[in-house]
Formats: structure tokens, sequence, C-alpha cells
């Protein structure tokens, strides 16, 4: 992302830039896990594939801490890999990260080898946005209106991003688009993080309030919906950001096509639907306030479900790295998953 830098490995620290505290850019430097566990926790980082990078360096970290106390033992390392694992349910890019990391783990004659992987990953993370955006413009057609929801730029991933990263492809190909960017209740990061990459993009955008999209949807004025996912089962069952299934159904209902951007990293084959991915419950604060203003009367009762639950079926395409699927999910994510 032009100038930013949301997540940078400095040798022996790890950098992010707080995304709680934007558009104020403030850096934060993580020198052990518990304080990367913490920020993917407290959400000062966030997004799927991001998650995934930052949990791998912080998992490094704990195996260069391990080596300086003279205590890098594997038994040791499962413990941060269980601390990090323990902070986000749904995502699953932490799991497979932290899985990889772990195997490195188990080969390493060092903590070196073990930086290497997280590095490893976080490359790959940067490379499989670049292919998803090539693969993914090429479904966007010029002047089309583009909805999209939550955060999936890079922000949410260390790289371009996932949906976001689609768009923007399609942007710098010259593509005339405009997007509808929904502002994502309870943590707003359509209002915060979205309008913040947008603008910096300098992509003609308006922000709406999640209750809108249905009446710019029969307007007429949304020619697609494009959203990231944290965990996609065998079938293609895609959990996202609340809100993510009132907009595919609100699709379906006007026509209008659904499309997931997600890497391979996303997708969890040993979930056979999405009625098993774990969705994460937040704290109930997050919907009585408004940033700091109490919104609710004291003593009510809230539900605050972080995420949803798209079934496949109301999914047009999923535009991963290594290609665009298409339904049946069931077969083409096997087939891609086996070919490659
Ligand atoms: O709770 P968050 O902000 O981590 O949720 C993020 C999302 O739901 C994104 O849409 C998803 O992680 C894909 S990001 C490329």
């Amino acid at each position: 992302m032009r100038g930013a830098k949301p997540v940078e490995w400095t040798g022996e620290k790890l950098r992010i830039l707080d995304q709680t505290e934007l558009p104020r850019e403030v850096y934060l430097e993580l020198s052990s896990p518990e304080e990367v566990a913490e920020a993917i926790r407290e959400m000062k980082v966030r997004g799927a594939p991001a998650i995934g990078v930052v949990a791998a360096y912080g998992f490094a970290l704990g195996a260069l801490k391990l080596k300086e106390k003279g205590a890098f033992a594997l038994s040791e390392l499962r413990r941060v890999k269980e601390l990090l694992a323990s902070t986000r349910p749904t995502a699953r890019n932490l799991f497979w990260a932290l899985e990889r990391m772990m195997r490195a783990a188990e080969q390493a004659s060092g903590p070196e080898e073990i930086v290497e992987e997280a590095r490893n990953i976080e490359r790959e993370t940067r490379r499989a946005d670049e292919l998803i955006g090539e693969n993914g413009a090429e479904l966007v057609r010029d002047g089309m209106r583009i909805l999209t929801h939550c955060n999936t730029g890079a922000l949410a991933t260390g790289g371009e991003g996932t949906a976001l990263g689609v768009i923007k492809a399609a942007w710098r190909k010259g593509k005339k688009i405009f997007v509808l960017a929904t502002e994502t209740r309870p943590r707003l990061q359509g209002a915060k993080l979205t309008a913040w990459e947008l603008l910096r993009e300098g992509i003609p955008f308006s922000l709406i309030t999640d209750g809108m999209a249905g009446y710019f949807m029969w307007r007429g004025e949304v020619d697609c919906v494009i959203v990231g996912a944290d965990r996609i089962a065998a079938n293609g069952d895609t959990a996202n950001k609340i809100g993510t299934y009132t907009l595919a159904v609100l699709a379906r209902e006007h026509g209008i096509p659904f499309w997931v951007a997600a890497p391979t990293s996303t997708i969890d084959l040993s979930l056979p639907s999405g009625r098993d991915i774990p969705i994460e419950e937040r704290d109930p604060e997050e919907v009585l306030r408004v940033g700091s203003e109490r919104i609710a009367p004291q003593g009510v009762s809230v539900k605050n479900p972080a995420f949803d639950i798209t079934p496949a079926d109301y999914i047009s395409a999923i535009i991963t790295e290594k290609g665009i699927l298409r339904p049946p999910f069931a077969e083409s994510i096997r087939k891609l998953l086996e070919a490659t």
C-alpha cells in the first residue's frame, strides 16, 4: 500500500500499524509472542491473512526468546503456538500459519530457520494477493459499481488485499469503477479502514451504513458484490464479517453476482460445511458503544457474533491465487487443491 507499512519484520521485532488508531498512523513494536497475541486479540491487526502473517512472526519471536533463555525446545514452542492460536477462533489463516510454523520448528536446528518460515508465509501471502488481484480483475467490467463489506485491503493482509485487491487491480488496469463501502458495524472496518485505503488509492467511492445496501441494489446501483473470507469450508460455505450473509441474500434477490476473494490458505478442507466453522463471539461493549459513546441503556442484553456464514449456494465465484472457482464448489475446491 502506498506509503504505509501495515506489517514489517525488522530482523528482531515486528512493527505493525495499529489499526485501532487510524486515521492516526501509530506504529507498535512487538517483541514477544504475548505482545503479538494481545495485538491480534485487541484487533490492532486484523483480517484473516494479516492475522496469519503476524502470528507466524509471533511464533518466530517466541523461538528467538526461547533461544536467548537457553530454553529452545519443541514443548515450549507448542505452548507459544497455543497462546497465539487462542486469540481469534474463526480465521483459518491463523491456524494454517501456526501449523506451518510448528512443522518448520520440528525440522529446524535453531530459530533462524523458524524466522525464515515466517518470512516465507509473508512472501507467499503477498504473492497470493497479487494473483487474486489479477484473476479477479478479469471479472470486473469497465464501469461496474461494486459493493464491498468490511476491510479486505492491505491492512487485512499485509499485501494488496483480497476483495479490495481485486478492486485495486481493476482500477489500476484503467477500469472506471465505483465502490460502495459498507461501514461494517460494530467495529467499523469499512468506515475506518476501507475508506482510508480507497482514499489513498484515489478510487471513487461512497461510504454507506450496512442497512443501506438493499436500497442501492433495488435502485439498480450495484453491479456486483465482492467480499473476503475468514474461513471457507470444503463445500464452499464461507465465514466472513457479520452482515456478509445478508448481502449475499440481497444480491441473489436482485440478480447481482456475489464474489468471494481469498487465498487458498483460507480454505479448510477438514470442515465439511459452514455449520462446522467456529464463530467468534466478541465483547458486548462493541455493540453497546460507538467509539467511546455508550448508545444503549444500562441492562441491555447483547449478541455479538463477529462473523456469519454464507452458504455456497449464494456464491457465484471464489477468486483465489490459483484461479477462479465456480459452483459446485465441493468439486471445484477439491480439484483445485488436488491439482496444486
Ligand atoms: O474481525 P476482522 O476485522 O478480523 O474480520 C475481517 C474480515 O471479516 C475480512 O473480510 C476477512 O478477514 C478477509 S480479509 C482479507
